[in-house]
């Protein structure tokens, strides 16, 4: 049960100040300054745009120093920090506001936990492939036990963008390209993060981002616009966002883009008439990194003192980093274009998280010894591995060449399988690369026979005293995440090159794929006979991967995005519109000239080291839905698990629907030759839709139900919906 904090918020609001009110809504982060006039962010633009070299670059890094802006916390200039991420730097600061400003009123930290403080689990798009909620959220709790060590009190996730465009880097950070998926993540997150008590000391706020829609940014590209119908928005973006509303998440952050060329960051229907009116959010709203001041770009605001108004009056709460309240809403309340009572608000929401958060009893939640004990405990590293395993995906498996036998002679090549660094993926801004298991370490822990060579030298030489060739190939870590979009998703073409020249020797080729998006891998299909797709899975990588490869393990995961064939079938996604001409053979079909028509893989494959069987597809209606029943069967040799996924289709509507909707799913263990029955839940509000006006509406006719162990290899049967 939520306490009631309001009668504290308001006789402490009503004490404070206009300039500590302000203070308040200002989150910064420690700056670097060094030798150099400008800024750390300007003087990084000018090493990448060559105004200064690398080395002059490193000179001056070398004489930097961080900045945590200590006199305007004690002047009340600081209510948050972002990007704190030790015990003794929180409680020295937090000592500052509570012993040394007129109020005491203590910070809040917030740190982009994402997958992972210390003990780095898989990235989100790799966790997702998964498809088990119990995982995600053992995962999150873990995260905030060694993050609240830390003197963290609020972590920038869970990251629910659907997304739908290999191109954008950021897909690495959410569930994928299904609205359901991204939902019951989210929501699992949520609940890892925040626990049943916000006030514990293992307890820290989620902040669920970005709202909204960020992952449909145009042509895969990360910032840019994004304009849509409101029919879409509202059934294939926004519902993850609703979920972790209802979940209980005690903050949001407001997405970069605009929606229909209003920036989120002062779009008032959505942070006031949505998320407060119609869903009833009574948490924090926190910009995104300088968001306020870039309304300016965007050209919405004339200038940072207009974006400020926007930003206040339209529901944003806190600003982070772009210093536009601390240096403009004294003046616009001043002369009245802001009313006071409209920063109340603001101020209200803040204090409100920090009463809940148990900051105004507790303002140190930590210590430094509890911080030291608490990181990378064996039990966190063994839930890493399991999370690990389980986010591996089996893509091709010609003649059964995986698992390798253990007295196998195996070459292994690129440099991914030796550099731990590479393990954590993008957003690990807590990990320390020395805790990372990387694939070769891994090899020599087993004692495997193996050769390795990282850029292919000895490549013959190696291959003739091999059985096996494993080729260690994809992304490194910086190519996706934030600002990473690419406009070609086919592997490097020093990657390629080794491959064929891998297969020009005639051993067998095993292709493991180290990446944070979907890539266009149609050449490395033809040539590898087995590809795992290991994605970037955190310290546990490399041992996840040799348990994989060598059989300790049999994979299960499952692609929560699709792998599209050719980058310029993006965006690419299950859930598609049939069209008057759905793409086919024939020449008048929605298709390209030069581009297959279906993807690579596709959304929800995965494959197993036994294999599985589905019959006797039935249902059962009750009053609040549909009871879809199946049996599933383990037809081959070995034990597995099997993510079990129903699909409906509505063949004819009020307004057309996608060819298929992931409407319920489940993950199953069976022995060899054991058949179990599967019951799915599709509720009737999970077969409603928005018409033409935008009335939410129940699909009345014919729904096709599809059930099976991917989006194309399905059982189907028929029911009617009145
Ligand atoms: C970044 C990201 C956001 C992150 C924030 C704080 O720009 O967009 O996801 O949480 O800044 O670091």
């Amino acid at each position: 049960m939520k306490k009631n904090y309001e009668k504290q918020i308001k006789e402490l609001r009503e004490k404070m100040t206009l300039e500590e009110k302000i203070g308040q809504l200002q989150q910064c982060g420690p700056s670097l300054v060094g030798a150099f006039e400008v800024s750390f962010e300007e003087l990084l633009n000018m090493m990448f745009d060559g105004r200064i070299s690398q080395e002059e670059f490193e000179r001056l890094m070398g004489t930097a120093e961080q900045d945590f802006h200590e006199e305007d916390l004690r002047a009340g200039r600081i209510g948050s920090y972002n990007g704190i991420g030790d015990a003794g730097t929180a409680n020295r600061l937090q000592k500052i506001a509570v012993e040394e400003t007129r109020l005491g009123i203590p910070l809040l930290f917030g740190y982009d936990v994402i997958h992972g403080f210390r003990t780095v689990t898989p990235i989100p798009l790799a966790e997702s492939c998964a498809w088990e909620p119990g995982l995600w959220e053992k995962t999150a709790r873990i995260a905030a036990k060694e993050a609240t060590a830390a003197g963290v009190h609020m972590t920038f996730a869970p990251m629910v963008d659907v997304a739908k465009d290999a191109r954008w880097g950021r897909v690495s950070e959410g569930a994928g390209e299904d609205v359901l998926l991204n939902s019951v993540y989210g929501v699992s997150k949520v609940k890892g993060f925040q626990g049943d008590d916000l006030s514990k000391e293992d307890a820290m706020a989620a902040c669920l981002k970005h709202f909204a829609a960020y992952g449909a940014g145009e042509a895969g590209r990360d910032y840019n616009r994004v304009d849509m119908s409101m029919q879409r928005l509202w059934e294939e973006y926004l519902p993850p966002y609703k979920a972790c509303i209802d979940a209980g998440v005690r903050a949001i952050m407001p997405a970069f883009n605009d929606i229909n060329g209003i920036p989120c960051t002062v779009n008032s229907w959505l942070l006031r008439d949505i998320l407060r009116g119609k869903w009833g959010f009574d948490g924090l709203v926190v910009s995104d990194s300088n968001a306020i001041a870039e309304c300016v770009n965007h050209g919405i605001a004339e200038d940072k003192r207009d974006a400020s108004r926007q930003a206040i009056l339209a529901g944003m709460d806190m600003d982070m980093s772009s210093n536009s309240y601390i240096e403009c809403l004294k003046e616009l309340v001043e002369n009245g274009e802001v009313e006071e009572s409209v920063l109340d608000e603001a101020v209200d929401d803040v204090l409100r998280i920090k009463f809940e958060l148990g900051l105004f009893d507790r303002p140190y939640r930590t210590n430094e010894e509890r911080e030291q004990q608490t990181m990378l405990k064996e039990e966190y590293r063994a839930i890493a591995l399991e999370a690990a395993e389980k986010s591996i995906v089996l893509l091709k498996n010609e003649e059964n060449l995986l698992p390798l036998k253990s007295d196998a002679k195996v070459g292994i090549f690129g440099a991914l399988a030796a550099d731990k660094g590479q393990m954590t993926g993008a957003w690990a801004i807590g990990a320390n690369p020395d805790d990372c298991v990387s694939i070769v370490e891994a090899l020599k822990a087993r004692g495997i026979s193996y050769q390795y060579s990282t850029d292919g030298s000895n490549l013959l030489e190696i291959a003739s005293e091999s059985d096996i060739l494993v080729a260690v190939i994809g992304e490194r870590k910086e190519e996706s995440g934030e600002a990473a979009s690419r406009a070609d998703i086919t592997l490097h073409s020093e990657d390629l090159a080794l491959v064929r020249n891998l297969q020009a020797t005639s051993k067998p080729v095993v292709a493991v794929l180290l990446n944070g998006r979907p890539l266009a891998i149609p050449e490395l299909d033809q040539m590898a006979s087995a590809i795992i797709e290991a994605w970037h899975l955190g310290i546990e990588a490399g041992n996840a991967i040799l348990n994989v490869l060598y059989g300790d393990v049999n994979p299960s995961g499952k692609l929560t995005t699709t792998f599209p064939a050719t980058v310029g079938q993006c965006p690419m996604y299950y859930a598609h519109m049939n069209t008057g001409r759905p793409g086919g053979k024939s020449k008048f079909t929605s298709k390209y000239l030069d581009a297959p028509v279906d993807p690579l893989y596709p959304f929800g494959y995965g494959l197993s080291y036994t294999t599985y069987a589905y019959e006797d597809l039935k249902f059962e209606k009750d009053e609040d839905g549909v009871h879809v029943i199946v049996t599933v069967r383990n037809t081959g040799e070995r034990a597995g698990e099997e993510i079990v996924q129903c699909y409906t289709q509505m063949p004819y509507a009020k307004r057309v629907r996608p060819v298929r909707e992931l409407k319920s799913f489940t993950k199953i263990a069976l022995e060899p030759g054991e058949a179990k029955q599967v019951e799915l839940k599709i509720t009737n509000d999970n077969l409603e839709y928005y018409d033409w006006e935008m009335n939410r509406i129940p699909y009345e006719g014919k729904l096709k139900v599809y059930v099976g162990g991917n989006v194309q290899d399905t059982i189907v049967e028929e029911l009617a919906l009145s």
